[in-house]
């Protein structure tokens, strides 16, 4: 019956395997930021946190859009399970630095599935990752924007509560 399933689909099977593990690494994004909320209200940056309850929903989102997208294709999308979320962070600086580290590697494996769908002749996952994308280097730029403003203003004094007021910029 499985592979009945995946004889039906209109993508290929390796796309749709390297999709689950996309699915997964967006769940792992969304654990992962929302164990950094936590621990910028436990540190007293609360819009740092309300920055990162944000970005753990908008993971869950990316996660859903691919999960919906191996429904509308036929396939079989993975409920994924989610382990070994790190919840110590040594400082804010830390916290986004280790945001701007998943990111990129997040980039990183979308651009590995595109070659991949490319090298298939799979056209239906190349389209549907364009949006990834892009996504991706609004991400990034938003992180790195974050790690730049925070240089300049530094960590010194009243630095880190103006860091923490300066991220509500970046909340939409
Ligand atoms: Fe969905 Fe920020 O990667």
């Amino acid at each position: 019956m499985k592979d009945i399933a995946r004889q039906a689909m209109s993508i290929k099977v390796e796309s749709m395997d390297m999709l689950n593990g996309q699915i997964k690494m967006e769940a792992n994004a969304s654990a992962t930021y929302l164990a950094m909320a936590s621990w910028c209200e436990q540190n007293g940056f609360f819009t740092s946190a309300k920055f990162f309850f944000k970005q753990s929903e908008e993971e869950r989102e990316h996660m859903m859009k691919i999960f919906n997208f191996l429904i509308d294709v036929g396939g079989s999308p993975l409920s994924p399970e989610v382990t070994n979320i790190n919840h110590d962070y040594s400082s804010i600086v830390d916290v986004f630095e280790h945001t701007l580290d998943h990111e990129i590697a997040v980039t990183k494996s979308i651009h590995q599935i595109v070659m991949k769908a490319r090298e298939l002749g799979d056209l239906t996952t190349e389209r549907f990752l364009d949006w990834f994308v892009l996504e991706q280097v609004e991400e990034e730029n938003t992180i790195r924007d974050i790690l730049d403003m925070i240089s300049v203003t530094g960590t010194e004094g009243v630095g880190l509560q103006l860091i923490d007021d300066h991220v509500g910029n970046w909340i939409n």
